[in-house]
């Protein structure tokens, strides 16, 4: 059978085993995840787990590809370790972690095949979503196109860029791979993220409750879904900060030690500052209505660094409690503001959900809301991505427009 035929063969399959990859904006590991899917998000597939694994990035490479997201503008900014300036990220260096991260995402998915004790020939496909290393949310318009005369329109456009070849993982595993799953939705006129509101809305619409889908990686992202929603009324954006402000401003005072507050240790000894907090809150990102987007740009290194240097005068226990109150009081507001409807659950995944303070600073701000950990709240992002490969092979549209912002379509680009 060739590639096509095997990729025929696989569309036409009512149940499916596939991989699904990811790596969010904190990039710490690669999670991988191996399930097999049967039906669709749409007649609410089942999901079955069989085997998951986080493979942690050398800390050289979580450094190299956290570079990549660092305005030029901010290029003065001091690494609190080594005390260098970061030197000016190349073309050669995107394209060179490109495949590095193409290599690494494709061992993954063999050592969780091998740890599963299944064979490449019993796996249908890989969804990766890459790595984004770049996202820029906002429309904007080329100039020099304004006056082109074959062109109707001037060309406007947003953009995101992910890294992590899917050609190699095809070529690494022999197993057909979906790759570059939010570009589509970009083309499409959305804002590419938040892809999981699919997978949400496939796996935890419930018949009476209305459910809140709050994800906590690097940014978080809420997925509210009415009871008994059609895929439409679904609403899906990103709150803000997730674990990032936090895990910077670990990074800065310990001086490189830690890049995280393990079980919110330091945050649970620490005491908020309100003005601290309120300065943190007036960022313009929390009155922009959704659908929005953010990532490390906004709240990155940067962000926390502006923060430190304000605030001299902050202890640093105090500095991270006030950071963990801002991740909490970020998504309390967007669900104050922005969903307008009484939430009666909220579902916590990603590592956010592994920290203490945080699902208490939670609590103290939604009390009428009552607040659980998902039982995947690691494996879910990859799972969603896997999800979404199987429903766009079977020929689904899988974005969930009307929390992009963009046109019904199908996801991802395949490599046989
Ligand atoms: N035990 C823990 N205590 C506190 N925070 C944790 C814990 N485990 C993970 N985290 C946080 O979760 C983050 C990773 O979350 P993850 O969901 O993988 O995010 P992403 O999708 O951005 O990669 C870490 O950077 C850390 O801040
Ligand atoms: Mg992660």
């Amino acid at each position: 059978m060739n590639r096509v035929e095997r990729l025929i063969e696989i569309a036409r399959k009512k149940k499916r085993v596939v991989i699904g990859l990811m790596s969010g904006t904190s990039v710490d590991a690669i999670d991988a995840v191996l399930v097999r899917i049967e039906g669709n998000a749409r007649d609410g597939a089942r999901v079955e787990k069989l085997r998951f694994g986080s493979f942690g990035f050398p800390q050289e490479i979580q450094t190299r590809i956290k570079l990549l997201f660092e305005r030029e503008r901010d290029r003065k900014l001091t690494d609190p370790v080594t005390g260098e300036h970061p030197a000016p990220w190349t073309i050669e260096e995107i394209c060179h972690l490109d495949f590095v991260l193409g290599e690494l995402f494709a061992q993954a998915a063999n050592r969780l095949i091998a740890d599963a004790g299944m064979k490449a020939d019993d796996v249908d496909l890989i969804a990766a979503a890459g790595q984004t290393i770049w996202h820029r949310p906002r429309p904007t318009t080329e100039p020099s196109t304004a006056d082109l005369p074959w062109l109707d329109d001037p060309i406007t456009t947003r953009s995101t860029l992910a890294i992590g070849q899917a050609a190699v993982i095809a070529e690494r595993t022999g197993i057909i791979t979906m790759g570059d799953l939010r570009v589509r939705d970009v083309a499409a006129g959305g804002h590419g993220a938040p892809l999981v509101a699919y997978f949400d809305w496939g796996q935890l619409r419930h018949p009476k409750l209305a459910r809140a889908m709050q994800n906590i990686g690097g940014i978080a992202n809420v997925t509210f879904i009415p009871p008994n929603a059609t895929l439409d009324a679904v609403i899906a954006f990103d709150t803000g900060p997730g674990n990032m402000v936090i895990d910077s401003l670990m990074y800065l005072v310990t001086k490189g030690a830690e890049t995280f507050d393990r079980d919110g240790e330091r945050a649970s000894r620490g005491t908020v500052r309100d003005d601290v907090l309120a300065w943190c809150m007036s960022d313009p990102y929390f009155q922009l209505k959704p659908p929005k987007t953010t990532g490390r740009e906004r709240f990155g290194r940067q962000f926390a660094a502006r923060m430190a240097e304000r605030f001299t005068d902050v202890a640093p226990d105090d500095l991270i409690a006030t950071a963990t109150a801002f991740t909490a009081e970020s998504i309390a507001h967007a669900y104050r503001e922005f969903i307008g409807s009484h939430v009666d659950e909220m579902i916590v995944a990603g590592g956010g959900a592994k920290n203490p303070a945080l699902l208490q600073k939670l609590r103290e701000r939604l009390p009428d809301t009552e607040i659980k950990v998902y039982e995947f709240l690691q494996e879910k992002e990859a799972m969603a991505m896997a999800l979404i490969a199987s429903d766009s092979i079977s020929g689904l549209d899988t974005n969930v427009a009307s929390v992009t912002g963009g046109n019904s379509t199908i996801l991802g680009k395949i490599c046989l």
